[in-house]
Order: C-alpha cells, then structure tokens, then sequence
C-alpha cells in the first residue's frame, strides 16, 4: 500500500506529460531502428593508393573501399587552428546538402607539415595532437599527449542506400567517463546512458513539445550537436554540423564511453575538439560558431512576461504595480495576443489602441517594451506581409511546389522561407519604424517563438514535413533544425537596420541551434510549475552555456499550471542566477505578479530581484569576458575543477564565473540543503547571507531558510556590485559602486570589472574602461587591462570597500567565520564616496 502511494505520488509530482502519440520515439523512426541495431562490423579499409596529401591546403583525402564492393566513400580530414580537425565522410557522388549560416566565418585551415606515412596507416603529426588514420579496419584516432582521446570508429560508420540518406557513426573517448551536451534535453547535467531495451537515444530535432517531460531524451525546441566527453585528465568533443534529425546512443563508463549518432540526411561533417581541458575544448567549439555581442545593459535586469497583457491599460498597470509596490523592472512583454488577429507587424486596434502612448508611459518610468513575432504569416488577402511574401514567392513549399500552408495562431499559416536570402531581407525590414506602425524605440527588443516550426498538426509532429521544399530546392529534413537559427538572423538583422547598427539588438528566440548565440539568448520553452522543473533549468542553462549559448534563462515560476509560494519564491531566488531572468506564465494560470501576495512574500522576491540588480555590474562583466575569450557565463562544477570526479553529475550548483557559487533551492519544506563546495581545504566560500566560511571539501549540510538561497563568494576574489536600490538599470547609471573585497590568507584579493556606453557596438572598436582590482590590505590598486582602449566617459566611481577577512578557518567540515569592515575613506581623510577612476596609469588608493 505505502509502494502504491508512493508511485500515485510521483506521478502526480509530474504535472503533465509530452504527447507521445504525437511526440515520436525511436521505435516509430525508420532510419532509426534500423540503424540502431545494426551489429558493428569491419565494412571498410582504406585504399592505400588513393590517398591524397595536400600539405598546404591542410587536408588529407582518401577513398574508402567497401569490402562487399559496393559503397566506397571518400574521406576529407582537415587540419585547422588550435588543433582542432574537421573529418567530412560521403559518397564519391554525392549530392547531400551541406550545411550553410552556422558556422562564424571562414576557417583557419593549417598546412599538414608533418605526415608519417606507414604500410598501414597515416598520421598527422602536429605539435599538440597526431590524427592516426589505420587502414584496415579502419578508424581514424586522435591522440595528445594525454594519451588516445577520441575515435572515430570505422565499425560503427553506416551508409546504407537502403534508408535512402541516412547515415550513422561511432565515436569512442577512451579518455573520458562521462558524456556532456547535445542541448536541449529535460534532464539532468551528464548525459544518460541509453540503450535498446532501456532509455531511449537522446534526439536532436526541434519540437514544439508541450508540457516536456524531466529526465527525458526527448527533443525538445533547441538541437546543439555538440557531445563532450570527460575524465579527470582530458576533455574533447565533437560538434556534427548538420541540422537534420539526429539520435545519440549514449553509453558512459571507465572503459567504454562511446556515442553512436544516427542521422537521418546531409552530411557526415564532424569538427574535432582537442580540449584537453574542459575550458579549451568549450573555447574551441565556440571559435567554430560565434560569440554573443554583448547585451545592453538592460537585457540584464528583470523581465515581466504573461500570456498575456491584455490591453495597454492592463500593461500600463502592471507596471506602475511594479514602481509602487517597489520591485525592479526593466522590461515588460506582450504575448501574441496584443496582435490584430495574430498578423504580426500590426496592433490589436481595440486593446492596443494607443501603442505609442503606452510605449510613452512604460518609457517614463524607464521601462521597456518587448514584443513577439512568430514566423508564421497569417494567410489573408490584405495582410500587407502576406501579400509581398506571396508575390515576391518568399514562402516554403509543399513538395508538389504550392505553398505550404498549416495551422498555427492566426488560423491557416504560410512559413517564411528563411533559408532564402531575399525573404530575410523581406521580413527584416518589417521591423522598421516605418514598417511596425506605432513602434518607437521603447520596444526595445523581440521574441521569436514557434520557430521550430510550429504547425498545429500532429501528424507531422507538429512540424513542418521533411519533403517540405526550401530555396534552391533544399528538403526541409536537411535544413530543420536551423529554420529558427534562421529567423533571429532575420530578425537580428532587421533590428541592426532599424537602428541605423547604434543599438546591439534584443532577441529571444525558443528555437534554436549551434550558432544562435550570435543573434539571440534562449529560454528553455513552455516548462511547468514544478520542482523538478526548477531544477532542470540550471542544468538546462548550464549545458547551453558549454555550448556557447551564453544568455539563458527559464520561466521563472514555470509556465504551466500555479506554483505554491514557496516554489515561486524559491524560482525568483534560482532565476536570479541565471543569465537571462523572465518571469512568465500561461493564459490559464493565475497571476502571479510579485506584488500580488502577502508583504512576507513580497519581500522574499523583492530580496532575489534587488540582489540581482546589486550584481549587474558582475553580470555585465562576464559577458563583455565571454565576447573576449569565449568562456561560459555561468559553469557547472566540473567545468571549473575537472579532475573532481565527485562533482560530475551536480547539476542544480552553478559557478557565476569562477567567484560566485550559487546552489539552488529545489526541494520544498527543507530547513537545511546539501552544499558542495569545491577547490579543495585551501578553497574558502564566504556566505553572502551569514558570517559563515566554508571550506572547498565537498559536501556540507547548510541550514536555508525562506529568505534566500546559498550563495558564496571566493576567497581571494573582488566582486564590484551597486549597492544602491533603484527601480531599473537605467535609474542606476549615476550610482557608483561598491567593491566586495573577499580576502585570502595574505590579504590579498582581485578581480575586474568593465564599463562602456552599455548600448552600442563602440566597445568593438575599444571604446571601454576594462580594469583589473587589486586589494592588497589596505590598498586598492587599478589597472588598465588594455593600454589601447578609450575610457572616456566610461569612469569607474566607487562608493565603498567592503572586505571581508575570515578570522575563524572552516576545518572538518565545520564552517569559520569571517568579518566585516566597511571602508568610505582614504588615508588622508579624502571620501572615497563619488572618487572617480579616470586614468591611463595604475592608481593606488589606500583604505583606512
Ligand atoms: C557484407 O557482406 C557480408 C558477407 O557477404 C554480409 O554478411 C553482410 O551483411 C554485408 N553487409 C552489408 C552492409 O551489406
Ligand atoms: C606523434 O607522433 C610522433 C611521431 O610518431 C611522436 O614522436 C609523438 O610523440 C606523437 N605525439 C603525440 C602527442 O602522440
Ligand atoms: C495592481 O496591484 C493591486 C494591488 O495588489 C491589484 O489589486 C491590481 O490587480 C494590480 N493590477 C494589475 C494589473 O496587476
Ligand atoms: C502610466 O499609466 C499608469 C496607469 O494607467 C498611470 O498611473 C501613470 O500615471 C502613467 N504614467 C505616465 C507618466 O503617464
Ligand atoms: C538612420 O539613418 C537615416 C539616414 O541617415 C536617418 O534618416 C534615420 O533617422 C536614422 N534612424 C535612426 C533610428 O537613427
Ligand atoms: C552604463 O551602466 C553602468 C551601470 O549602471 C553605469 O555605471 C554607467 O555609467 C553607464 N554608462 C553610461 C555611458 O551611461
């Protein structure tokens, strides 16, 4: 009876479930049971005399013969910067699409200079890696001087005429235990092993799955085919550029972990990362696709979503609720519904009758507006951009060659054919303020969703069909998973345009796939208000930041369904942590605006939303940091302390940076949590929220309460806050800051901190103060990290020193204490308050 309780229980906890008659697995995949079983056996050698060496173009070629004599394949290897290989497999006559608009730029091919060429294999030596290519059977391996870390495992390639273009490969790491990546699943950080008979492959096709499912492979709104495999010595990956449907056989282990990618169409062209570390592998994949731009300043402040507002005065409510009850804002959202009839470009002319003096109030309080626009274009006669599209022929077609037309928000739907060039072109100037009537620049970004896309039919998985037909007679299949890549492009191009490229644009966009970073921030779909659904958007957001999609967040609160206060104050407290913070919710929830609930309540959210405005500086660094070395934003575990075996499956702590530990708060009712705290006994924690100090020897009960979550600050490190409470960040730019000095055992601690104009691209072109801090005792010195750069306008004021010294070590799992003093003065009596930092040398002040 108590066993039947606890099942009924758990499946309650789950909320709702995916649709899985409409939701496909594996089973229901032609390509993919069959690849799936296939037995592995030694098909292919190389033919030894049709090898190619082309030592200036970097690249090595050679056939592949089939030993029943009927599929040769050739295989191109190319050697690229900072040991990375690119290895594209195919027919001799093939005609598969190769991917195009993912990769950033051209790549920085390396001549081979050095092949060792022996009676039965090639190697490419370089000065970090050799690529062994064996004959027969043939792989090709790739080894550092950490020993052998990845092969491509020539038993497991499957080229089969039979499933028309689908292919298959295996890769080994004989190096790693434990495998990371391919975003976006609902699960948990490290990958699951699957296997027939158990969990299911790990799918890459986006989808438009409602009510998802935690602790699934199933696809979700996001493919990124990046896989990472780690051990305590090395880190590599592979990042598969395609974007076609794609299944990943998981299977981790001391001595045997492997991927096994099924694919159902395009090519077979893998990029090889050489780590070792899990930074430079990162670094490596993110090199191939791009970098986000910085955001603006405001980007970084909180968000209020709801499906929907729904009339401007409704909006305009809302947001004087916010300056009254006193909680920060810097955008307010309008979901589909504030459309004429769901045309995008256009406003609903009895709710939204007066957009710009709605904009003008939102702007006077120092909001902003965002608003969403979906791909799909409502088939209406009139409709000024269905008409264009119609005539100029900009739609995606159905494989007899008519329009493809399907269900979607405004009823019967048209999808731009966003693989085309002139339709870009054509739905990026819709964004003007000419073309968006009644748009001023206080609708200061857009949301891109349903770009999957979404069609509401579920025999076609909700989807476009793969025979659907693109520009340049390109199936739908091969092209899927970058439709939304494709539509921020658009769309980032349109706001560029708008703007006269003053302003770097706002996008946020559900679909998504290697190389969005470039265009816009994710969030991770229509979630639920549940626990665990809090939990899975750290490792959600962990994973998108190792695959280079720095700015992401999750609906705060969950969309779906109501969350109790306690998970709603918990949510508000995560979300604070993570790099894009929204709060929305479904048109059949209840409202849940924080000023809505009890003052206890209030003031826990109110907390969450101001401790994330005192860090905006700290957040505003890390981004312009990811733009200069490519870094996560935020990190899990072992990202930062590879080698720590203990630390490979935390999922719900994040490192922000390497300064600030957060761990969430995901379980409900619980006066203590389970804190790791990593970096080893000389690895101290300073608690923000109590005079504790814990030491960095794994796992440590820490009594919670309601008022927050923990969160720790490293010894050794300055975090530059602004203290001062204010209602948005525009309200905050004449404040100066406050330098949280956290000192190590010679008193010494250090950090950075970057200011720009916070809104265009000048700081490309190094208009920016970027400085280094240095507390040594009671000096505080300031450098300027590039000699080069123009920091005018852009001073550095800071209001006080607050150092933190731990005058109690943690031993034995028992946490120290540490004090605080607060500085305002410098040695010579001079306020420190409003001191302003303008220089080209180092400046030194003194505490006292
Ligand atoms: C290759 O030939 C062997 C031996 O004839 C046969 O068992 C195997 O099924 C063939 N493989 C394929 C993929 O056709
Ligand atoms: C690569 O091969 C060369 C020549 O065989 C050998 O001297 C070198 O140690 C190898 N390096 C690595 C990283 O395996
Ligand atoms: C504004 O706050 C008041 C007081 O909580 C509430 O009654 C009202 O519904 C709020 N307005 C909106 C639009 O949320
Ligand atoms: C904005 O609208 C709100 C609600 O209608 C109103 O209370 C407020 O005074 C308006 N603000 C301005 C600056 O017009
Ligand atoms: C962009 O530049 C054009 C031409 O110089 C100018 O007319 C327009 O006002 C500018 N728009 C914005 C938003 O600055
Ligand atoms: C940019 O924002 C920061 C943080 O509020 C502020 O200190 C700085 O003065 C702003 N810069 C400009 C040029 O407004």
């Amino acid at each position: 009876m108590l066993r039947f309780c606890l099942v009924f229980a758990t499946l309650l906890s789950f909320g709702q479930f995916a649709d899985h008659d409409t939701f496909k697995d594996c089973a229901r995949v032609n390509f993919c049971t069959t690849l799936r079983t296939r037995t592995p056996e030694n098909k292919y050698s190389v033919d030894s005399d049709s090898v190619v060496i082309d030592p200036d173009g970097g690249q090595l070629k050679f056939d592949l013969l089939d030993t029943n004599g009927s599929d040769n394949l050739q295989v191109i290897i190319t050697r690229l910067e900072g040991d990375n290989f690119r290895v594209q497999i195919q027919e001799p006559d093939s005609d598969r699409y190769q991917l195009q608009d993912v990769l950033d730029g051209e790549l920085n091919v390396l001549p081979n200079d050095k092949i060792v060429i022996d009676p039965d294999s090639y190697t490419i030596v370089t000065d970090g890696a050799n690529v062994t290519i064996q004959f027969s059977p043939f792989s090709i391996e790739f080894t550092t001087n950490q020993g052998p870390q990845l092969v491509l495992d020539g038993t497991r390639l499957i080229f089969d005429k039979n499933l028309d273009k689908a292919f298959a490969f295996g890769v080994t790491f004989p190096q790693a235990y434990q495998l990371y990546g391919i975003h976006e699943h609902a699960d948990g950080l490290a990958l699951q092993t699957t296997q027939v008979g158990g969990t299911d492959p790990y799918r890459l096709r986006n989808l438009d799955v409602s009510g998802y499912e935690l602790n699934s492979p199933m696809s979700l709104y996001g493919s990124i085919p990046v896989l990472y495999g780690h051990g305590s010595e090395a880190t590599t990956g592979i990042f598969l550029h395609n974007a076609a449907e794609q299944w990943m056989e998981i299977t981790n282990g001391e001595d045997n972990t492997q991927a096994y990618v099924m694919v159902e169409s395009g090519a077979l062209d893998v990029f090889v990362l050489l780590g070792p570390t899990p930074a430079e592998a990162v670094r490596q994949y993110v090199g191939l696709t791009g970098t986000a731009h910085l955001p603006q300043l405001w980007a970084l402040g909180y968000h209020q979503s709801r499906w929907n507002y729904v009339s401007q005065d409704d909006l305009k409510d809302v947001v004087a609720n916010f300056t009254t009850y006193d909680f920060p804002l810097d955008v307010i959202w309008l979901d589909i519904d504030y459309t004429d009839g769901k045309k995008y470009f256009t406003w609903d002319p009895n709710a939204f009758s007066d957009p710009v003096e709605m904009q003008q109030n939102i702007s006077a309080s120092n909001k902003r507006l965002v608003t969403i626009i979906d791909p799909h274009i409502k088939v209406e006669q009139g409709y000024n951009v269905y008409d264009g599209a119609l005539e100029q022929d900009l739609f995606v077609k159905r494989a007899d060659g008519s329009n493809f037309e399907g269900d979607c928000w405004p009823g019967l739907s048209s999808y731009m054919d966003f693989l085309n060039p002139d339709a870009r072109d054509y739905y990026s100037s819709f964004y003007s303020y000419d073309n968006f009537p009644s748009t001023t620049p206080v609708l200061a970004g857009i949301w891109n969703d349903m770009n999957e896309p979404s069609v509401f039919d579920n025999s076609i998985e909700k989807t476009l069909p793969g025979d659907a037909v693109h520009h340049g007679g390109v199936a739908h299949r091969d092209i899927h998973n970058i439709y939304g890549l494709l539509h921020t492009k658009s769309t980032h191009q349109g706001l560029i345009n708008r703007d006269n490229n003053t302003k770097r644009p706002f996008i946020l966009t559900r679909s998504h796939f290697a190389g969005t970073q470039r265009y816009s921030a994710i969030w991770t779909g229509d979630n639920q208000a549940e626990w665990g659904h809090l939990s899975v958007s750290y490792s959600e957001c962990l994973d998108a930041n190792l695959l280079g999609i720095v700015f992401c967040g999750a609906d705060v609160g969950g969309f779906s369904n109501n969350p109790s206060e306690e998970l709603l104050q918990r949510w508000y407290q995560a979300g604070a942590w993570l790099p894009f913070y929204r709060a929305h919710s479904d048109s059949s929830s209840q409202r849940r605006e924080p000023f809505l609930f009890n003052e206890d309540v209030q003031a826990v959210i109110r907390n969450a939303i101001q401790l994330r405005y005192k860090h905006l500086p700290v957040w505003y660094t890390r981004f312009y940091e990811h733009t200069r070395n490519r870094d996560p934003i935020i990190r899990p575990l072992f990202y930062q302390y590879p080698s720590n075996v203990d630390v490979y499956n935390i999922g719900d702590h994040l490192l922000l940076g390497d300064d600030i530990l957060v761990r969430a708060v995901t379980e409900s009712g619980v006066e203590s949590v389970q804190v790791y705290f990593p970096g080893g006994t000389d690895e101290h924690w300073i608690s923000i929220s109590s005079s504790d100090v814990y030491e960095g020897s794994g796992f440590i009960d820490v009594p919670v309460d309601i008022q927050g979550i923990p969160v720790y600050y490293r010894k050794g490190s300055v975090i530059v806050r602004k203290d001062t409470l204010r209602l948005s960040s525009d309200e905050m730019v004449g404040d100066g800051h406050t330098l949280h000095a956290n000192l190590d055992a010679d008193n010494k601690a250090s950090g950075t901190v970057y200011l720009d104009d916070n809104t265009s691209f000048n700081y490309v072109n190094k208009e920016y103060n970027y400085l280094k801090i240095d507390v040594d005792g009671t000096d505080v010195t300031l450098t300027k990290i590039d000699d080069d750069a123009n920091s005018d306008g852009f001073d550095f004021v800071i209001d006080d020193v607050v150092v933190n010294k731990i005058i109690k070590k943690p031993q034995n799992g028992i946490p120290g204490k540490y004090e605080t003093k607060i500085y305002k003065k410098t040695v010579d009596g001079q306020l420190l308050k409003n001191l302003k930092f303008k220089f080209n040398d180092i400046v030194t002040i003194k505490l006292a």
